[in-house]
């Protein structure tokens, strides 16, 4: 079990990192525990596959679980669902001080947290996180959002969580695509600034998929200690350092536009292709060897992900791709920032990337 901090003034956490933690009768969960019931909200996933679990585990302090389970998808990441959500953990009197519970993925800790963050100016709440993508990314650092018409996450507020607690068990359910997602995620923190954990990661990804639980756990951790010291070093992403983790994002999210945000390339799949395109745009540019590109290429395909925009079938152009980048939420004062490489483990942003030169790279990517 690893137990990392994120150090934030006056908010300051504890993730916690290991198999069977629901298990354990010594779950840290105990502190957040100060009345008869907790509010929990869960998809219909979630809820079937670790339901009975989160319930044992109050159970043993004498809570029940008050549920609100939501439909899987993205839809719950909804304006409907956030007041449904908050009016109800109104009706329950929840209180400043309470803390409610997320359990399943990024859209329940996005939900949940967004309406923590609301109820009664801000309530407490603990993430129990049962995906690989959110144990390594979104349930730390404290972003929350729903989606709207004009996008995804467009609205929503950084409210960071009490405790979140990570149980590599929970991931034995998990579909192997959105193992291979989640991993994309993992490798990207070695990417952007840990050449040894990349270098790991060569060796070690297909473990990782494969849910060797000392590598799992070993991923994990390391991840979230990366994404601990980025949050902590910038939690609004105000100084370019929390914005180093939306390495592959831009690319990733042309991408995602392009197929309709839909269940044909998930986000972590986007993102294992849109690190790949930032890799080779920065040998393009002269800043890393074409070798090295390639070695990133190698790296992501040995974990089962697509490594070639040529091989989704796209009926665009790279102009088309480049297009849907201009809206990304990452645009700045008319400019986008490209998240670069200047070696493996050492990514910078670059504001000064002509769209023009994109368009064609990714022409030329998509014709390979
Ligand atoms: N998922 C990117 C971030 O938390 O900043």
């Amino acid at each position: 079990m690893a137990v990392i901090r994120v150090e934030l003034a006056g908010r300051s956490y504890d993730v916690v990192v290991g198999k069977g933690l629901l298990d354990n009768p010594q779950t840290p969960l105990a502190g957040y525990l100060r009345k008869q019931e907790i509010a929990v909200v869960a998809d219909r996933n979630s809820h079937q596959f670790h339901g009975e679990a989160l319930e044992a585990a109050l159970d043993r302090f004498g809570v029940g679980a008050n549920w609100f389970i939501t439909e899987p998808g993205e839809g719950a990441k909804s304006w409907e669902v956030l007041e449904k959500l908050v009016e109800w953990l109104l009706s329950l009197g929840v209180e400043r001080g309470d803390h409610i519970i997320a359990l399943g993925g990024g859209v329940v800790g996005d939900l949940t947290g967004f309406a923590a963050s609301m109820v009664k100016r801000g309530c407490g709440f603990v993430q129990i996180p049962t995906t690989l993508l959110a144990q390594v990314d979104s349930s730390v650092g404290g972003k929350t959002a729903i989606n709207t018409s004009a996008g995804k996450n467009l609205v929503g507020a950084f409210h960071q969580p009490s405790l979140v607690l990570a149980d590599t068990g929970t991931l034995s359910t998990l579909p192997a695509r959105e193992m291979g997602a989640g991993y994309a995620e993992i490798i990207k923190y070695g990417i952007l600034g840990d050449a040894a954990f990349f270098a790991w990661c060569e060796e070690n990804g297909p473990k990782v998929i494969d849910r060797e639980p000392e590598a799992l756990e070993y991923a994990v951790s390391e991840s979230v200690k990366a994404k601990a010291r980025i949050v902590a070093e910038d939690e609004r992403e105000t100084a370019d350092r929390r914005a180093l983790l939306n390495l592959g994002h831009t690319f990733g999210h042309a991408l995602e536009a392009e197929t309709g945000f839909s269940a044909n390339l998930l986000h972590g799949e986007a993102v294992a292709l849109g690190m790949v395109l930032a890799a080779r745009y920065s040998a393009r540019l002269g800043y890393i060897p074409a070798s090295d590109a390639e070695r990133v290429a190698k790296a992501i395909g040995n974990a089962g992900l697509q490594t070639e925009i040529s091989s989704l079938g796209l009926k665009c152009t790279g102009h088309g791709l480049s297009s849907h980048m201009m809206h990304d939420k990452k645009m700045d004062a008319g400019t986008l920032p490209f998240i670069l490489l200047r070696s493996i483990g050492d990514a910078f942003v670059d504001r000064q990337v002509d769209m023009g030169d994109v368009a064609a790279f990714l022409d030329e990517e998509l014709r390979k």
